[in-house]
């Protein structure tokens, strides 16, 4: 049993046609295997982290009761994209598991609307948002080492506190961007085998190599992205997590919160609202 789907084409030519549906319970699987393998990691092997650089007073003093983390714009961009990618998903994954319906034309609109979504949201990011917050910097990676070495049980310094984004939430927006540009650059390709509003269906676009190529690329960043928004939606409702999820709906996050969590050097805030992105400072944008 492979992982691909293959047909001969007219030419005699055997090609691969899709990804072997099979891979939506392996990614489905994984996603569950995840949570288990977390919350036995949490119950048994986690240790309470000591952090280096306590609060400082004069900073503290600074801090607002209701620290500013995501703008207007930036939480409707999150849950548009929720939104689209949750349809696009069961769209997608639902008539493979025999839940018949007419899917195509659902999928092709959210997927339009997850790919101006996301240019809306680089642009944004280029031009209004800290960019380099969402990248893993060298302290990230010093303060990985440290944690794996203090985890493993050798002496090592204690890490600092996060920046805005942790380094796993980097590493996660980097998988996110991964499969995301992978889904949309293909669905793009895509939506000429299939009638849309926008342009006449041309399947002749591309031989049928290229083609099945495609649709390998789509379906594989497709199972992925079962596993990796699993991932996201079990963070968003741990407990210990609930903080961050309602600053996307609400915008802020509780002072305590912020000063247990974050180191106020790395992810900089004021109380005198907005300050510039460029002496990287809370920005709320
Ligand atoms: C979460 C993101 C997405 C997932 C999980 C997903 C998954 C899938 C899957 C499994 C198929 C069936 C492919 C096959 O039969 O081999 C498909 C088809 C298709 N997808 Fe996506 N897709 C996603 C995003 C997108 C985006 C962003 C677009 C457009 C920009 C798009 C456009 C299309 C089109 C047009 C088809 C129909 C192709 C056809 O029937 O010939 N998809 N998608």
């Amino acid at each position: 049993m492979g992982i691909l789907e293959w047909a001969t084409s007219p030419w005699g030519q055997h090609v691969p046609i899709h990804i072997a549906w099979f891979l939506i319970w392996v990614a489905a699987i994984a996603g569950l295997v995840f949570f288990v393998v977390h919350v036995i990691y949490l119950r048994y092997f986690a240790r309470a982290e000591g952090f280096a650089g306590a609060v400082t007073p004069e900073l503290a003093v600074h801090v607002p009761e209701r620290v500013p983390r995501h703008s207007l714009a930036a939480r409707m961009f999150h849950w548009i994209m929720a939104v689209a990618m949750f349809t696009l998903l069961f769209t997608a994954f639902l008539p493979k598991v025999g839940v018949r319906f007419n899917w195509v034309a659902y999928h092709w609109i959210a997927g339009t609307v997850l790919t101006i979504s996301i240019v809306f949201h680089v642009i944004h990011a280029i031009f209004w948002m800290d960019f380099w917050s969402i990248w893993p910097d060298k302290v990230d990676l010093e303060d990985a080492l440290k944690r794996v070495r203090r985890f493993m049980g050798h002496p090592a310094p204690p890490p600092r506190k996060f920046a805005k984004y942790p380094l796993e939430n980097k590493l996660y927006h980097g998988a996110i961007i991964a499969t995301g540009l992978s889904v949309i650059l293909t669905g793009v390709f895509m939506m000429f085998r299939v009638r849309t509003i926008f342009f006449p269906r041309n399947p002749y676009l591309f031989g049928d190599m290229t083609w099945g190529l495609m649709y390998v690329l789509h379906g594989l960043a497709g199972v992925g992205l079962i596993t990796l928004v699993m991932v996201h939606v079990y963070f968003a409702v741990r407990p210990e997590k609930l903080d961050i999820t309602k600053s996307m709906i609400f915008g802020s996050m509780k002072r305590e919160f912020y000063l247990k969590h974050y180191d106020q050097e790395r992810w900089a805030v004021e109380a005198s609202t907005l300050s510039s992105k460029s002496d990287g400072k809370n920005t709320q944008v």
